[in-house]
């Protein structure tokens, strides 16, 4: 699915602008900076295909990407970020809350979560809109090259506890690192097999 050209085809602003729902799509959702637009560039092997930012807020837009003209993979905006005016944070959140649970081919979403911090209040929100829209998830932690393995164990602990609360998620969770190629090669065989 990955070895051939990923290409960009739209940033969308309102659930109108949505594709077509014709083919399988997978998301990637978590907090403002997690490494969303970062994850996906390494799956595709692409630098910049999708923008990122150490700026909190960076991708502003729902961006779809076309793979293998079979796949939609997506990238969120993220949430739980503070520091841009009120209003537009509204804007993108509701955006975000009907994709999530509106879109009929989406066949996963994977919730990042930072590998130092583990699972949050705001990721709970996500996964509880999740399970009511009877999305499965898949937890992807972020960053491991950033986390001390004793600091990874106590975060691993707190999502995996909370994954216990969410009767959508799936059990395993995926550990990676753009940076390090950690992870990558499982996640691509995964929404490889999601046909
Ligand atoms: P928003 O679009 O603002 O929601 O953020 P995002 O989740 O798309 O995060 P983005 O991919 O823009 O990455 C945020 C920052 O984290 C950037 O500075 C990345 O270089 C860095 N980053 C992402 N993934 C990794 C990783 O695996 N390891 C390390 N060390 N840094 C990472
Ligand atoms: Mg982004």
């Amino acid at each position: 699915l990955f070895a051939g050209e990923v290409e960009f085809l739209k940033g969308v602003v309102a659930m109108a602008g949505l594709p077509p729902a014709d083919r399988a799509e997978v998301c990637f959702a978590g907090r403002s900076n997690v490494g969303k637009s970062t994850l996906i560039n390494a799956l595709t092997g692409r630098k910049a295909l999708a923008r990122a930012s150490n700026t909190p807020g960076r991708t502003q837009e729902i961006n779809f990407f076309t793979a293998a003209e079979s796949h939609y993979i997506v990238d969120l905006p993220g949430y739980g970020y503070a520091n841009a005016p009120v209003a537009v944070v509204e804007k993108w959140q509701r955006l975000l809350k009907q994709y999530l649970s509106g879109r009929p081919t989406l066949r996963r979403a994977f919730v990042l979560i930072d590998a130092r911090h583990g699972a949050k209040k705001v990721d709970e929100e996500i996964m509880t809109l999740l399970d009511r829209a009877a999305v499965p998830f898949q937890v992807v932690m972020t960053k491991t090259d950033k986390v001390r393995k004793s600091d990874l164990e106590h975060s691993l602990g707190l999502t995996r506890a909370a994954l216990a609360r969410h009767p959508a998620a799936f059990p395993e969770l995926v550990l990676t690192s753009s940076e390090k190629g950690e992870g990558i090669e499982t996640l691509r065989a995964i929404i490889a097999g999601l046909g």
